[in-house]
């Protein structure tokens, strides 16, 4: 049975022009990059162009950009830092963060740090009102974390605006970019942002490797202690494939963005399109139709007998798709996301996610499909 993988938010196949790049360093340049002989220093060259080559495209500096194993593991080092390093002693963040964050916040919170909730909008926006009066009633630093795109609903944030609101209260920015980072152009030198994260396996280059942006106006202590990696900031051996692969990703999604941006977002509208055609009651999460992520639709099905089944059915027929993010199996019941924007328990939530290999001859046979089994 031939597959059909509509869940590119969670993950993406690997580019295979990406893997021709990373096998010569999984083969001959198998140096440690911390070695000082030629095999070592052949690997140490692999990771600084690659580093140069991100930095280029985000428009950072190299010495602004730190590899580590993904997404997690960078917000992780920018939350904790923050309250460790920066001064912060209250956190700001939203109720529909990726558990990266979430977890992070709350625990910090029972170890005694302030956190507060910005409010939502009806459609899944942060009230940017509420951001501000939360940040001018902050008696202390803040940290604000707030998610550039969100990975269950596409809702994107507008971040020069969250940048300024912080730079007014002289607060800390942290954006989870996993989601935008090899989906988007970003001016880093022209955003008001202290951290952001990216994670490879998100725009079609391999797992467990991703990045932290540090703005080079702050100053952090390291999160993982250990040898002398990534300028002291990132003990551990360096994931040299990974991080090859990560550039080589970026690169590639950097010189088609155009094409593939708006052959996604095509393909994204007719899927809703043909959804409300064949489906009697669909409705759709998040801001569909205004300030969304392209890759992402999040469709909601009247609760029925069968609407329940719906993702066991899907796969059962080769159709993948999820009810969240990919820490959240099965219904939407599982989903922080749809609980936070909507109170309607009558309804289950698709989230259907698409990428630069997908088609509209897929999105037909899953809207078939779909007529059957709602
Ligand atoms: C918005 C968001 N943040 C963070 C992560 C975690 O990234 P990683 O899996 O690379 O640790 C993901 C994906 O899983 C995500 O979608």
């Amino acid at each position: 049975m031939e597959r059909i993988y509509f869940d590119n938010a969670a993950t993406t196949s690997l580019d295979p022009v990406v893997l021709e790049a990373m096998l010569p360093y999984m083969t001959e340049k198998f140096g440690n990059p911390s070695s000082i002989y030629s095999y070592g220093r052949e690997s140490r060259l692999g990771i600084e162009n690659a580093r140069k080559s991100v930095a280029k495209i985000l428009n950072a500096h190299p010495g602004e950009i730190f590899f580590t194993s993904g997404g997690t593991e960078a917000s992780n080092t920018a939350i904790n830092a923050a309250i460790r390093d920066l001064g912060c002693k209250h956190i700001i963040s939203s109720p529909i963060e990726h558990h990266a964050t979430l977890h992070s916040v709350e625990h910090l919170h029972h170890q005694g740090v302030t956190l507060s909730f910005v409010k939502l909008l009806p459609d899944g926006h942060v009230d940017l009102e509420n951001l501000r009066e939360l940040l001018a009633g902050s008696k202390e630093r803040s940290l604000v974390t707030l998610m550039h795109a969100n990975n269950e609903i596409g809702n994107l944030l507008d971040i020069q605006a969250v940048g300024t609101l912080c730079k007014e209260f002289d607060a800390i920015f942290h954006s989870d970019t996993v989601q935008t980072v090899g989906h988007y152009p970003f001016d880093l030198r022209n955003t008001p942002v202290h951290f952001i994260t990216g994670a490879g396996h998100k725009f079609h280059g391999p797992k467990g490797v991703g990045i932290l942006y540090i703005n080079e106006n702050v100053k952090i202590t390291p999160f993982i202690q250990g040898g002398s990696q990534e300028r002291n900031m990132r003990a551990g051996t360096e994931n040299l494939y990974g991080i090859i692969g990560f550039a080589k990703a970026l690169e590639l999604a950097t010189a088609h963005h155009e094409e593939h941006s708006k052959h996604i977002n095509d393909l994204r509208m007719y899927m809703a399109e043909q959804l409300q055609q064949h489906i009697p009651g669909v409705t759709f999460n998040g801001d569909l139709y205004g300030r969304s992520l392209y890759t992402v639709l999040n469709a909601s099905f009247p609760k029925t007998e069968k609407s329940e089944m719906i993702l066991f059915n899907l796969d059962i027929n080769g159709i993948c798709a999820s009810g969240g993010s990919a820490c959240t199996s099965g219904a939407n019941a599982g989903s922080h996301v749809i609980r936070a924007i909507t109170s309607n328990p009558n309804q289950i939530a698709v989230r259907f996610s698409f990428s630069k290999y997908n088609t509209k001859a897929e999105v037909d046979t899953v809207i078939a499909k779909l007529k059957e089994l709602i």
